[in-house]
């Protein structure tokens, strides 16, 4: 697509995988990352930030396989201002269908002198460098200037000048801190437009963080005074408070399209799954309120607008459920369901198991059934999401008893299969959680921290299933692990045995070594 010829086309560009992943605690495995990378691919976004190729092997794993399994979007990995980021970059896109080399250099007088320690002038020469070399490379060059919105106007103009010259197609003045207001975000990009001699060369991308909780109104306002290209995130993670929200943003451009003319590429009813998909995998809950996707978002609680909702939606809903891919739990299927009717029901929540991972969680569903008399789409979701993420993993929960109670002591007697050994030890504790993870710990030798202990409800009832998400940290590396499970402490044990399989991923790559105690 050539947004010249389409002049109210937003290009919508998702870093999840990478300014995303720069959330504290949002790392994601590789698997988890091409997950993630299907769903925006099949979402219909423009480009996928993929990672920062060079910053680790695991980033450059995952751009590399993100490249190859992109369809439809342009696939993009960072790098910054030198030959061997852009090169490493590069390397790692060579199986894209459509790639882009994104490099990026301060312009901000604060971050030249204290961070870049460089003069203005060598900058200006290191731009040049660099986006001559990345376009030698490849014909699509994005040229960030990172602080841009704290850049002096003059040096920004020739910075931007300089970038296109050398051949950059995309400019990205990001609000790298949070830090501008719409009016003034907007004056920038006009003031860009107007000064620079080539800029209708490039396409004008914005990029804002929300520190002052503006970056998607920031970004809309980066459209009215000319940028074609939006950069975003799936539930506005990031960086310290965020990135904008794609949801948001995509939401705002659809509904209120009397005010803002523009359309996105993006299919909006695939919102809620991905949003349910981003937060599953990085542990990082969406807040009940959020906008699009929070669980908030289409409740109506006091009488009156219930009443006027039931008489017709619009009274107060500006626009439906459905639109944002929000389905109202529907009753599925009891313990009479049939592996063909779970299959069916599977492929309608947008999965494609394998033979082994669907009769895993087939066995899973029969034993819910069980347990629960009604099973909605929330519960296959969590069963299936946890099964899927067990795949390959090391050590596999096998049983748990617990005995618990205001007479204490708490105590948790456990099974795990390690490396395909039964393993089995009894442990007590201040409460049956600590008792849990006490009996992991004195079956499997680790010594990462407890960063977060996270429980919702999947569904309501008092016989809903628990979704555990567990945060352990270890030598400066964080994993995230979920379980689910009608018992709470079972979702707790499976979710932190979820988290140490995924540590232990991360250890191999260095050294391998026995788990067991
Ligand atoms: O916020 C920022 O400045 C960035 C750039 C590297 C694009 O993420
Ligand atoms: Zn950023």
């Amino acid at each position: 697509m050539n947004p010249r010829t389409e002049q109210n086309r937003i290009i919508i560009f998702d870093t999840t995988l990478r300014d995303g992943e720069q959330s504290p605690g949002a790392t994601m495995n590789l698997e988890e990352k091409l997950r993630v990378a299907e769903m925006l691919d099949a979402m219909g976004v423009d480009v996928i930030e993929a990672g920062f190729a060079i910053a680790s092997n695991g980033d450059f794993e995952a751009v590399r396989e993100v490249a190859r399994l992109a369809k439809n979007a342009a696939v993009c990995s960072l790098a910054r201002a030198g030959v061997k980021d852009i090169d490493r970059a590069w390397e790692a896109l060579a199986h894209a269908r459509r790639p882009r080399i994104h490099t990026f250099i301060a312009t901000s007088p604060l971050h030249m002198r204290v961070k870049l320690q460089m003069e203005p002038d060598v900058v200006l020469e290191a731009i040049e460098k660099s986006v001559s070399h990345a376009r030698n490379l490849c014909d699509d060059v994005e040229w960030s200037a990172e602080d841009g919105t704290r850049s002096e106007h003059d040096f920004l103009c020739r910075a931007v000048e300089t970038a296109i010259k050398a051949g950059a197609t995309t400019i990205n003045i990001p609000d790298t801190v949070g830090y501008t207001v719409p009016e003034e975000y907007r004056a920038l990009f006009e003031m860009l437009i107007n000064r620079v001699p080539n800029i209708d060369k490039a396409v004008l991308s914005t990029h804002c963080h929300n520190d002052l909780g503006l970056a998607v109104a920031n970004s809309i306002a980066g459209v009215l005074g000319g940028a074609r290209q939006i950069e975003c995130t799936i539930n506005g993670i990031g960086e310290r408070a965020g990135n904008a929200a794609l949801e948001e943003i995509v939401m705002a451009l659809r509904t209120r399209a009397d005010a803002l003319p523009y359309t996105t590429g993006v299919k909006t009813e695939k919102l809620t799954p991905a949003s349910h998909l981003v937060s599953t995998v990085t542990g990082l809950a969406v807040q009940a309120n959020k906008a699009i996707v929070g669980a908030n978002a289409f409740a109506h609680e006091s009488g009156i607008h219930q009443d006027g909702v039931l008489k017709d939606a619009q009274t107060y809903e500006i626009m439906t459920p459905e639109s944002v891919g929000l389905k109202t739990s529907s009753l599925v299927m009891g313990k009479h369901s049939g592996r063909h009717a779970f299959y069916e029901k599977l492929k309608e929540l947008g999965y494609d198991l394998g033979p082994n991972a669907l009769q895993d969680a087939f066995v899973r569903f029969k034993d819910l059934a069980d347990k629960k008399k009604q099973i909605y789409d929330e519960d296959i979701v969590a069963l299936v999401d946890d099964e899927v993420m067990r795949g390959k993993d090391r050590i596999k929960f096998v049983s748990l008893q617990i005995v618990c109670g205001s007479k204490g002591p708490q105590s948790a007697e456990l099974e795990l299969e390690i490396d395909g050994e039964l393993k089995s030890t009894k442990a007590t504790g201040d409460g049956p959680v600590d008792a849990t993870f006490k009996a992991i710990r004195a079956l499997v030798e680790h010594n990462a921290h407890l960063q977060l202990y996270q429980v919702h409800a999947v569904t309501g009832g008092t016989d809903a299933q628990a979704g555990v998400t567990v945060r352990l940290e270890e030598d400066g590396k964080t994993v995230t692990g979920q379980g689910a499970d009608t018992d709470t402490l079972v979702a707790s044990a499976r979710a932190y045995v979820h988290a140490l399989n995924k540590l232990f991923v991360k250890r191999e790559k260095s050294a391998p070594a026995s788990l067991m105690a």
